[in-house]
């Protein structure tokens, strides 16, 4: 009789430990035209920034949140908190601390600050003010069964080109249709196993503008990454249609439950 397979062992995420979110919010996110910094501009009278934590926060999973504010801001950002502690639950501690030049770096920089017992970790755009906890508990799922890296997703309604980019405007060539249907939208949070996000971050240089995505750096790795349903109400605050768009969402909510 062959001998019995040897149980796997637990992935370091399942085996105790707790949760934190760390939110880079360091951006200044001039797409959005001219103003205050993105995370400090206000939906429903309240800063988008203090939507994201509230968002984090929801999850009794997570009891650490970690915003990575600008770096000449973190005091400011800090007093921002004070002000919203009655919106936000007793529950979790709360850590602001000084971000970089690009989201990579940020995103480090608030991984440098989380406590010895998080062992999973969820990296959440303060441009993503709106996403709902079942989102945020399905992610937090998938890394406590094992899963090193996790990313909300959606199929995408447009059909995506490839193109080579010109300058001055003029037409650009398309090189390829990838096929929609193996394709997919990501959002955050991303959800990962400490020490494999840790790697990922030693590992992959910092070059240019940085990752713009944590679970593409895990992928380097050759870790796992994978995904689970995102949701419509997680888009990223880019635009200033999209502020109408939060606006309209939050008008929901407040009439369907009051929020
Ligand atoms: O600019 P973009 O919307 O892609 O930024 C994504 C997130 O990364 C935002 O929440 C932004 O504040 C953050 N960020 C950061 N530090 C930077 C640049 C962006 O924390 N230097």
């Amino acid at each position: 009789m062959a001998a019995e397979e040897p149980p796997t062992p637990p992935a370091p995420a399942e085996s105790g430990g707790r949760t934190a979110a760390v939110i880079p919010a360091a951006g200044r996110g001039i797409r959005l035209g001219p103003g205050a910094p993105k995370a400090l501009r206000h939906l429903n009278g309240t800063p988008m920034l203090v939507h994201a934590v509230r968002a984090m926060a929801a999850s009794r999973a997570v009891s650490l949140v970690v915003v990575v504010a600008p770096a000449d801001g973190a005091g400011e950002v800090k007093v921002l908190l004070d002000e919203y502690e009655h919106a936000l639950p007793e529950r979790t501690e709360f850590l602001v601390v000084p971000g970089g030049d690009t989201r990579q770096e940020s995103v480090r920089l608030g991984l440098d600050a989380l406590p010895d017992d998080i062992t999973a970790v969820l990296v959440h755009d303060a441009a993503r003010p709106l996403v709902p906890v079942d989102t945020v508990d399905a992610v937090v799922e998938a890394v406590r069964g094992g899963a090193p890296a996790v990313v909300p997703a959606l199929p995408l309604a447009d059909t995506v080109k490839q193109v080579e980019p010109q300058t001055g405007g003029r037409p650009e060539p398309v090189v390829a249709t990838p096929e929609r249907a193996l394709l997919r939208a990501v959002q955050t949070p991303q959800g990962f196993d400490r020490a494999t996000l840790v790697r990922a971050h030693a590992t992959v240089p910092a070059t240019g503008e940085g990752a713009t995505d944590c679970a593409g750096m895990v992928e380097r790795l050759g870790e796992p990454v994978v995904v689970v349903p995102g949701h419509e109400e997680a888009f990223k605050v880019t635009r200033p249609l999209d502020l109408v768009l939060a606006e309209a969402v939050l008008a929901r909510r407040r009439a369907n439950d009051g929020f």
